[in-house]
């Protein structure tokens, strides 16, 4: 049955669901309170890193990342087709790093469950280290090197998905205020402050670290916060490659095409402010020098902030709403959602033509909270 389903949010997760809906012959409407892209889904480094952001074990949001990393060659290759826009998208392979025996040990702990699950990563040291990435400070004593992780252009990604989405015919709407849902006679009516009224078969909400706005109308506990991300960037000068993402304990550095090095990122109890802090962004340059000597004298040129939406338990609500049979969810992807857009706008859509899908996903339903707790 064809559905015409209303997105609520056009960050990643909202645009590669409405894609994936349009793609699969239903129509999407997506409303937007912004602009798409607008927040955090503009503002991230845009890593494709199962195994590096994943440091605990294989769980089933490990196993949802490397799912969906395993569906980006594909995923990127048909955006690219549909929009006829460009963006990068790199395979670079990523260095963890271990500045002391203890480091080390953890990294091979990793190294053994990671290898049982698709990583081909080794421990890198000595003369490989250096070859590998060049201008890594002398005082780091070996890394992990993952050869299997990627990354691309987030606000240029997410730019080709609206292009995309716009061209296969999905219906896109920003900068939209104070929308309210509403079920009537089975069709899902959605209202703008405006006056503009959008009628659909099926509400999916995607509207990020915003989602818990709706904890009442949809009777349902949604635990889903903001987190704030301040991020900074580097020109790179001629002859100073930066050649893989290259993570450790405080952050990550990710050199993009466009001759910048992304250097990220904190992580704040701030509420939805967005404010880059002085504090916050020298936190960062401290640790950056202290991996690349080459930094200690730069200011990074281009500062910004954006908000993950972190969860109670670390995983994203992704499924239908209990004793709400037209609203699915698909929101909390925290430090993940550019690398998880593709596997979850395959869930959602699944989930919406009444497919079944792998066990391991039930982890994600958003009835798992139970009832709003009454303030
Ligand atoms: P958003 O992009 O925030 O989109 C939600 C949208 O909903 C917004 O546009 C908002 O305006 C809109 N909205 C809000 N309320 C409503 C409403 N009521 N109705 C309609 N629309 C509404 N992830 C990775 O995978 N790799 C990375 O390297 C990475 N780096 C990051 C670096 C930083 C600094 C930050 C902050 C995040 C990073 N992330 C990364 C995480 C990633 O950005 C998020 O997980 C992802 O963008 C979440 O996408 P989203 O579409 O759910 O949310
Ligand atoms: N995934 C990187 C970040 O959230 O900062």
């Amino acid at each position: 049955m064809k559905e015409t389903v209303i997105v609520l949010g056009g960050g990643i997760i909202g645009l590669s669901c409405a894609l994936e809906l349009q793609r699969r012959g239903h129509q999407a409407i997506v409303l937007e309170t912004g602009r798409c892209g607008g927040q955090a889904s503009g503002a991230a480094a845009g890593m494709l890193a199962p195994y590096s952001e994943n440091v605990e074990g294989p769980d089933e949001f490990f196993q949802l990342c490397r799912e969906s990393l395993a569906l980006y060659p594909s995923w990127q290759h048909a955006v690219r087709e549909v929009s006829g826009a460009s963006f990068e998208y790199t395979e670079s392979g990523s260095l963890y790093v271990a500045s002391h025996a203890a480091d080390l040990l953890v990294l091979e702990g990793r190294l053994l469950w990671q290898r049982e699950h698709g990583s081909s990563g080794r421990l890198v040291e000595g003369e490989e280290l250096r070859r590998l990435e060049p201008m890594l400070s002398p005082t780091i004593q070996a890394a992990l090197y993952t050869p299997e992780e990627s990354h691309v252009y987030a606000p240029d990604f997410v730019k080709a998905l609206e292009a995309g989405c716009r061209k296969l015919g999905v219906q896109i709407h920003e900068q939209l205020e104070q929308l309210t849902s509403s079920v009537i006679g089975g069709e899902v009516v959605v209202t703008a402050a405006s006056g503009a009224v959008f009628s659909g078969s099926l509400l999916l909400v995607c509207s990020g670290a915003w989602a818990q706005e709706l904890e009442e109308a949809l009777d349902v506990r949604l635990p889903i916060y903001p987190i704030r991300g301040q991020i900074c960037a580097y020109e790179m000068e001629p002859g100073e490659p930066v050649r893989h993402m290259v993570f450790g304990p405080q952050g990550y550095l990710v050199a993009k095409a466009n001759g910048t090095l992304v250097c990220g990122a904190s992580e704040d109890v701030a509420g939805f402010d967005t404010t880059v802090t002085e504090r916050g962004i020298e936190r960062l340059r401290k640790w950056n020098k202290q991996l690349f000597p080459h930094l200690a004298e730069r200011m990074p040129f281009h500062r910004w902030a954006g908000l993950r939406p972190a969860t109670q338990d670390g995983l994203p609500l992704i499924g239908r709403v209990p004793g709400r049979e037209r609203v699915i969810l698909a929101a909390g992807h925290y430090r993940n959602g550019i690398l998880l857009s593709p596997a979850t706008a395959m869930l959602a859509a699944d989930i919406i033509e009444g497919k079944g899908y792998a066990a391991f996903k039930q982890a994600f339903e958003p009835g798992r909270f139970g009832a709003p707790v009454l303030r």
